[in-house]
């Protein structure tokens, strides 16, 4: 019988045996110049979901990179990256900073807003229903509220991804789902607007349901985290952006003002 060694880590996207390596059976110098016809958003949908996607859809995937790359200074994940460069950090320790903020409240929605907002609807829940099912779960809605967004200073990137997804895509139904849910939410507290984390995370789910994927293979992705990727992937040039910033104007260490703290220190309790 013949013995094979068996194999510790198994890879199914790229192969850098042979002269040149290859991205899902592409040799990079196939993908990697302009007059290849591939883009940015082609590499990326071979390379995390193992397909060529048609142009609307790799144009979608490009759009969300564009429209989450920076949203200024002031975010949890920019303060992070710039402070840490004021300390005296190099690119990557500064960057990994930025990155480590981007969760449930920040920028890593995407995924949960995709997983609740498919459930409710196909549990045919009503935005009612719905609202007392996250009560019950008792968290925030993913993907609806934010700090300065709102009705009446709406946010022009989800305009923009709507805009790209009315005109684009064959259908919307999760998106038009989502609406009737931010009608409702608007109505109680005006800057619970449907945010760009959950216009991402339910517009990704109306591209692979019109791609012909199968709901559990969209759960697969939901549940591997890949739609938070996007965001990772994306703001990692904004934060890349603020670093480098710090580093050209040579800015000193940052110590946070003491007057904008609240100092309330009781002498420890002796157990
Ligand atoms: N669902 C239901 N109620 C909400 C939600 C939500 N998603 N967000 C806020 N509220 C309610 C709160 O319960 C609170 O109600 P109360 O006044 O009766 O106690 C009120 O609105 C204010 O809540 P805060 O947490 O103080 O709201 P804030 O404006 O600070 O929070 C945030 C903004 C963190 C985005 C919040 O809306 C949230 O957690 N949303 C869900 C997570 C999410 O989608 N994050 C991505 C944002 S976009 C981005 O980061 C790129
Ligand atoms: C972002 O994209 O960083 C935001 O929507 C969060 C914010 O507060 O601007």
């Amino acid at each position: 019988p013949s013995v094979r060694k068996s194999k510790q880590f198994i890879c199914t996207i790229s192969d850098d045996r042979g002269d040149e390596a290859h991205y899902c059976g592409y040799p990079i110098s196939s993908v990697a110049t302009p007059d290849t016809g591939f883009t940015i958003g082609d590499v990326m949908s071979i390379l995390w979901f193992k397909k060529r996607y048609p142009r609307w859809a790799v144009d979608f995937l490009e759009t969300v990179l564009k429209t989450v790359a920076d949203h200024g200074p002031a975010v949890s994940g920019a303060h992070n990256a710039k402070v840490t460069a004021r300390a005296g950090k190099d690119v990557i320790s500064s960057l990994i900073s930025g990155l480590l903020t981007i969760g449930p409240r920040f920028g890593g929605a995407i995924d949960d807003a995709a997983k609740y907002f498919k459930y409710a609807s196909d549990n045919g829940m009503s935005p009612n229903d719905f609202l007392n099912h996250m009560k019950k779960e008792g968290i925030p809605i993913p993907g609806i509220g934010h700090r300065i967004k709102s009705l009446k200073n709406p946010d022009l990137r989800v305009e923009g991804l709507k805009k790209f997804a009315k005109a684009n895509f064959p259908s919307t139904p999760l998106l038009d789902y989502a609406l009737t849910v931010e009608q409702l939410t608007t109505s109680k507290k005006e800057n619970l607007i449907l945010n760009v984390d959950g216009t991402i995370g339910i517009l990704m789910v109306d591209m692979w349901r019109s791609l012909g994927y199968k709901d559990e293979e969209i759960d697969v992705f939901i549940n591997a985290g890949a739609l938070n990727a996007f965001f990772i992937l994306g703001r990692s040039i904004g934060f890349i952006g603020h670093i480098l910033d710090e580093k050209r104007l040579a800015m000193p260490m940052y110590r946070h003002p003491m007057d904008d703290i609240l100092y309330d220190v009781k002498l420890a309790e002796n157990l």
